[in-house]
């Protein structure tokens, strides 16, 4: 039986399209899958902190030294985010663009669970390789101005090849994507809310 977890990095509850977005992929994951689905609310989780303490603890691990105090403590608790992360294999991310790019809750998460040894290994000749091997992910996209084809003026994608390059790197290469990218300049969303939600309802039900 799989194991999926959705990450959400919405902070706007019932109004959020990316968390309506997403119930629509999992009621028809559930109807069609007898799977374990849990929740990871970025905004509720109490994500650790990955500041002083944990940049020194990375580059501590990186240069094979012992880590003790704050360190070892930061290093504990950026562990037990990635172990709860590392025990699915499939995951359902919802992502709103704020400024072009991610909420930073979920750079935060990023931060915190991207380390050495966990999602990826390092080799000075051939370079990264990720470690997160057999699991794949969904990814739904919000946002509101930006959209493909639309003129510069409405924004650029730091959003999509952001996160769907960290996923790769970190080895979880089979990606499935809803984007919701309704222009707020033509006054009809509906047409496009209905279609991401029959498109995540189709994926829900195949993922
Ligand atoms: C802090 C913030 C920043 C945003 N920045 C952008 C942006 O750069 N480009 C854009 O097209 N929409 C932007 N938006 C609009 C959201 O992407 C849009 O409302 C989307 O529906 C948010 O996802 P949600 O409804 O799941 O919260 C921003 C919204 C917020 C709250």
């Amino acid at each position: 039986m799989s194991r999926l977890l959705h990450v959400s990095a919405s902070p706007r509850s019932a109004a959020s399209e990316s968390l309506a977005i997403a119930e629509v992929f999992l009621d028809a994951y559930r109807e069609t899958h007898g799977d374990v689905v849990d929740h990871l609310d970025l905004w509720e989780a109490g994500l650790p902190a990955f500041g002083p303490a944990g940049a020194g603890a990375k580059m501590s691990v990186f240069a094979g030294e012992e880590l003790s105090g704050e360190q070892a403590a930061a290093w504990q608790a950026a562990r037990e985010v990635f172990e709860r992360y590392d025990s699915y294999d499939r995951y359902l991310f919802s992502v709103p663009m704020w400024n072009s790019s991610v909420p930073y809750i979920l750079k935060q998460f990023i931060d915190v669970v991207s380390q050495p040894g966990w999602v990826f290994r390092f080799d000075p000749e051939k370079g990264y390789s990720g470690l997160l091997q057999g699991k794949k992910a969904a990814v739904v996209y919000t946002s509101a101005v930006y959209g493909e084809g639309r003129p510069p003026a409405f924004g650029s994608d730091h959003q999509a090849p952001f996160f769907e390059g960290w996923l790769r790197w970190t080895g979880v290469t089979d990606i499935s994507t809803v984007a919701f990218r309704p222009n707020l300049a033509t006054a009809d969303a509906e047409t496009g809310r209905r279609a991401a939600h029959a498109e995540a309802r189709e994926l829900g039900k195949r993922f």
